[in-house]
């Protein structure tokens, strides 16, 4: 992102003074889509695009906060009943109202951000938005005393109090720890996490956009969670130590299939073996053996578009695409129902890769998608 930019922003709409500058990346995720919340493991890693705010308390008690990209402006008070209408205005709200809670004397600040992750990509420029503001709200008025994983929780808290999706940790936990070259595999439920280097010889990672956005995402991501939690509760009768889907298995699950719907069936199935696909994923790069890798990208795409739903027929189109080319593995990302796929690509087929993609899109769906290369880079800290 360009610094000065958002500085030339920040200063033609405020008293001409500067602030300090922060930034968050988004991220990608490598495998392990949808078992964040049942206490599973993802890989993702951050990537080199996200939200960068200037920032500079005003002696106020009020936020004035410029969108760069949206042209809009707001200003709202710090109280529960100051809640801004603005959508984009309601995550840097709830990152406030979670940072007041935990101790933190939140008080007033001018802001102008931009980003340049892409919108509605399946890339988290929402977690981005929430751990820039988290990072800076902690060390510009709380001495730095949260520490990095309350700074992850205070942006999953915003989503699920202010902006109405419960989503898990990883989106926010990525954008925060995020280190150069690196993928994380992260234990969802114990919070252990490691760093892999992923420099992977002779292939690369590149992100194709569908560009589909699906308007009913985040109701059709909370009722994902609660059939997990329906099946949870199912399985809990005889199982009294289950506390997510991570501790089940598929024999478990066949033992409550009368007493579950079809649907919650399906969804439970998907989570147990994606849950193991990542640990399969975490052996498979011990031994660079990135043909595995590949594969288990393939099955987590059909079980999370048979069996979750969460595809379209774009990303289905997509997939395909990739398949016909022989890119080693491919997937939808993220929570789906729209945004890219991921594909981890031998550096000689990329180009007919590429170009076959856009013109097997555009002939098929009128539109070009677009493609963003892959650099794994840091989490949230300050510019300057
Ligand atoms: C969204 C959520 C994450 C995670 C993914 C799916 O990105 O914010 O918590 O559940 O979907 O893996």
């Amino acid at each position: 992102m360009d610094i000065d930019f958002v500085r030339s922003r920040f200063i033609k709409h405020f008293d001409g003074t500067t602030g300090a500058i922060y930034t968050s990346p988004g991220r990608i995720n490598l495998i392990g889509e949808h078992t964040d919340y049942n206490g599973g493991f993802v890989f993702p890693g951050a990537v080199d695009k996200g939200i960068t705010a200037e920032i500079k308390p005003n002696g106020k008690n009020k936020v004035c906060a410029y969108s760069i990209d949206l042209k809009d402006y707001v200003e709202f008070g710090l109280n529960e009943e100051d809640a801004p209408k603005a959508s984009w205005a309601r995550y840097i709200f709830g990152v406030c109202r979670e940072m007041i809670k935990r101790g933190v004397e939140v008080k007033g600040f001018n802001t102008a951000f931009a980003g340049d992750v892409p919108l509605g990509a399946g890339m988290s420029s929402s977690a981005a938005l929430e751990s820039t503001f988290a990072f800076a709200l902690n060390e510009l008025f709380g001495d730095n005393k949260i520490d990095k994983f309350e700074l992850a929780k205070v942006g999953q808290a915003t989503e699920h109090n202010y902006c109405g999706v419960n989503c898990g940790i990883m989106d926010q936990f990525a954008s925060v720890f995020g280190k150069e070259g690196h993928l994380m595999c992260l234990d969802c439920r114990s919070l252990e996490y490691k760093y892999y280097p992923f420099r992977p010889e002779g292939y690369r990672l590149v992100l194709v956009d569908s560009a589909v956005k699906h308007e009913l995402a985040s109701s059709a991501y909370n009722k994902r969670r609660q059939s997990c939690e329906n099946v949870v509760a199912a399985i809990k009768e005889n199982h009294p130590e289950v506390e997510f889907l991570r501790d089940c298995t598929m024999d478990m699950l066949n033992k409550v299939k009368a007493q579950v719907t079809e649907e919650d069936y399906k969804r439970a199935e998907y989570v147990i073996e994606e849950i193991q696909r990542v640990l399969d994923v975490c052996d498979a790069l011990e031994r660079n053996d990135y043909e595995t890798v590949g594969q288990k990208m393939y099955e987590t795409h059909q079980g999370m578009s048979k069996l979750y739903e969460v595809s379209c027929e774009e990303l289905d189109a997509l997939n395909d695409i990739a398949f016909d080319c022989g890119v080693t593995g491919s997937r939808v990302m993220g929570g789906g129902f729209g945004g890219c796929t991921i594909n981890l690509v031998k550096n000689e087929l990329y180009e007919t890769f590429i170009t076959t993609a856009k013109e097997r899109f555009k002939k098929q769906f009128g539109r070009t998608p677009k493609v963003y290369d892959v650099v794994i880079s840091d989490g949230s800290h300050r510019v300057c």
